[in-house]
């Protein structure tokens, strides 16, 4: 029997159940809408000038894991070689020195980099210093304002780390999830909670500027009694900040497959998981840790600072390379091939490998910026009348109405404030939605 699968684009508001094909909200319009007939109009913008007020950052993307978590949804590969990591590596820089080139990128300083995944921490101090020579060589960062590494705990040695912070890494973020190793086996993470107890102390030393770690409320097998020791065991890690992600489930989950296939996972719903993550979220603050947005919670006694989510969501430039990346340029969004022969094939030909994307209309790249920064928790109205010359306050006054009488936000006119509630914050991917202009309301989100 078939199951009924919900629109993520519109399942907001109270879906009960985690249910296949929630999305965590990290771009709009839908990617589903961006498409291949617009892709030239990229090609044209990299020839054309940069517009003057945009800052620039770049995303490498590493998509080499140990084991595939069976939550995960991101582009990952398990079953590649040193030698395929090393083709990989090398198409990576090429795509890009052919970016440094083009007038739209030339010349430009970089205000922040991103190691993501995957895993950059998987490959070997000798592929990533092969790897940072090429690309510094072309677009230097030692001025960039933050260096940003993700990490999986089990793949950091000693020498590693050293290397990590030779190349300038400012924040370490470290994929720990979870601190009980029948929950991480139960969920296919490949490593055990002894790995980050082993990894702490160099971390210490080495002395980062922001040590980030990523926990999951709702893996599956977690109860009350766990998701405490969890926390607990995070404060007395003590990272400079945490982040707790809601589990979903988008549809290329392995949990996904799973549940689709007939499987009854005991999946927390998300009335438990909300439940969980304000936990922790008072836990924190009672530890002295301040919240910086849904998601992130950090020592109060340090600026809040996350120079990559700021400058994407506030519609900077970012280049995203690697297989799958997404990027935005000159108001452009853009995403790479996502499979490894066509990345591969068109770098093999010199060729930049975009494969799809979309031209934002001024009104998208207000309603973009709007919920993204709505995610932050606080948005001022004065920001978007300086920067679009627009009134969100009127524009989306409907959306905001319905959202205050749920007891999701609060509209704060006197003060320039858009508040959303404590409630509000625990679901605001739910909320996120509401805005979106009616022909993307009933558009698949991936
Ligand atoms: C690229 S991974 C971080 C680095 C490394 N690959 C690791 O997992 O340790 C990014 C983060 O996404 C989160 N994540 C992945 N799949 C998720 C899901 N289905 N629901 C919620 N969070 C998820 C995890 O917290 C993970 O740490
Ligand atoms: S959560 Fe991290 S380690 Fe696990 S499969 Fe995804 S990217 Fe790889």
């Amino acid at each position: 029997m078939s199951k009924s699968i919900p629109e993520p684009a519109t399942a907001g508001i109270e879906s009960k159940d985690t249910t296949v094909g929630s999305v965590f909200v990290s771009n709009y319009p839908p990617y589903s809408t961006w498409n291949e007939a617009t892709v030239p109009e990229v090609h044209d913008a990299l020839t054309e000038k940069p517009r003057k007020d945009a800052l620039l950052g770049l995303y490498m993307h590493i998509p080499f894991c140990r084991k595939r978590c069976k939550f995960c949804y991101f582009r990952v590969y398990t079953d590649k070689n040193s030698s395929e990591i090393d083709t990989y590596l090398n198409a990576l820089a090429k795509e890009i020195e052919i970016y440094s080139r083009q007038p739209a990128i030339a010349d430009r300083p970089l205000h922040f980099v991103y190691f993501g995944g995957g895993t950059p921490s998987y490959i070997s101090v000798k592929h990533l210093t092969n790897l940072v020579d090429r690309v510094k060589k072309v677009m230097p960062w030692d001025a960039a304002e933050e260096i940003a590494f993700e990490c999986e705990p089990g793949t950091l040695t000693q020498k590693k780390l050293e290397a990590i912070k030779h190349i300038g890494v400012t924040r370490l973020s470290l994929g720990v999830e979870n601190l009980n190793d029948d929950i991480l086996a139960e969920n296919g993470r490949a490593h055990l909670s002894k790995e980050v107890y082993r990894i702490a102390p160099w971390i210490q030393e080495l002395d980062f500027e922001q040590v980030n770690m990523d926990l999951i409320s709702g893996m599956i097998g977690e109860t009350w009694e766990s998701w405490r020791d969890t926390v607990k065991k995070t404060i007395e890690l003590n990272p400079d900040c945490v982040t707790v992600y809601q589990l979903e489930l988008p549809f290329n989950t392995v949990y996904s497959k799973d549940i689709l296939g007939g499987d009854a996972l005991p999946v927390a719903d998300w009335k438990l998981k909300r439940e969980w993550h304000q936990y922790a979220f008072e836990q924190f603050e009672k530890a002295g840790y301040a919240q910086s947005s849904a998601y992130t919670v950090i020592k109060k006694d340090q600026p809040s600072k996350f120079v990559y989510r700021d400058a994407v969501w506030q519609g900077n430039d970012m280049i995203g390379t690697g297989v799958a990346s997404f990027s935005h340029l000159s108001g452009i969004h853009f995403q790479n091939a996502p499979s490894w022969g066509d990345y591969l094939g068109n770098l093999e030909e010199d060729k930049l490998p975009v494969y799809r994307a979309l031209k934002l209309t001024e009104a998208e790249k207000l309603t973009r910026e709007m919920i993204l920064q709505l995610k932050l928790g606080k948005i001022r109205p004065s920001y978007f009348r300086a920067k679009f010359n627009a009134d969100i306050l009127k524009i989306y006054a409907e959306a905001y109405q319905k959202l205050q009488n749920d007891g999701m936000l609060v509209i704060k006119s006197k003060s320039d404030e858009i508040q959303l509630t404590e409630r509000g914050l625990l679901r605001v991917d739910s909320l996120l939605p509401e805005f979106y202009a009616p022909e993307y309301q009933n558009t698949r989100y991936t």
